[in-house]
């Protein structure tokens, strides 16, 4: 099954090689810089480890200082252009500023609870596609459920009148964190099911996304501030 068919009619996510892997690695370059942390440049898994030890007012002010990494969004779609126009073609609509997450092990920490993105508002013709800056060799990662499943679940809770209300929260998902390399990248369709779990590690785990569609459909909820037109050359 090529990528695309796996996106659209599969389990509705693919792991893919990201395209430009020397963008990529650019960007975590910037994502480091940005940070201004005192941090080795050579040693991104001091940087995962120092991140342990954070407050969560530390970890806000990290959060605040990416506020202003515009480039990110730019450098995301120029590392996975290949595929970002496999999916949506030429003319797409692409998220203005790219999602940079961490997340933290250990327990009360932050962590996305169950959901599909299609219940933030983004049209049914969105994917995401999202990158560690790092191997993912522990459970920090994300879980995903196959197309057929989430449909059913999805389903259920619609026909109660509800989106991602009680039904998929309590749900226990047993399902592990999928596990993937660097230069590697998860695009998946918003109706799929995903989230992470607490997880037992000595580093933080480092990623980041961006939602794109064609700008031949709909944008429904989302307008301009969200995406901006950009051609693929
Ligand atoms: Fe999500």
């Amino acid at each position: 099954m090529n990528i695309q068919k796996k996106i659209t009619q599969g389990p509705g996510y693919a792991i893919v090689k990201i395209d430009n892997l020397k963008i990529f690695g650019n960007l975590k370059k910037k994502f480091i810089e940005k940070l201004n942390l005192d941090v080795s440049k050579n040693s991104f898994d001091h940087l995962r480890v120092k991140m342990t030890s954070m407050s969560k007012s530390e970890i806000n002010n990290i959060m605040i200082k990416l506020l202003s990494f515009s480039e990110a969004s730019e450098m995301m779609l120029n590392a996975c252009k290949i595929k970002i126009k496999q999916l949506a073609g030429k003319e797409i609509f692409v998220q203005r500023r790219a999602n940079t997450i961490f997340n933290l092990p250990g327990k009360n920490q932050r962590r996305q609870w169950p959901h599909y993105e299609l219940m933030s508002g983004i049209s049914p013709f969105t994917y995401v596609l999202w990158a560690p800056f790092h191997d993912l060799d522990d459970d920090g990662g994300i879980f995903y459920i196959d197309q057929k499943r989430s449909f059913e679940i999805i389903k259920k809770e619609h026909s109660k009148g509800l989106v991602n209300g009680p039904t998929i929260l309590n749900m226990n998902f047993n399902e592990k964190p999928i596990k993937i390399r660097y230069g590697e990248a998860i695009i998946f369709n918003p109706f799929i099911l995903h989230g992470n779990v607490n997880f037992v590690s000595k580093k933080a785990r480092l990623a980041c996304s961006i939602r794109f569609q064609s700008a031949k459909k709909p944008l429904m909820q989302k307008n301009s501030d969200f995406f901006k037109y950009k051609k693929i050359l």
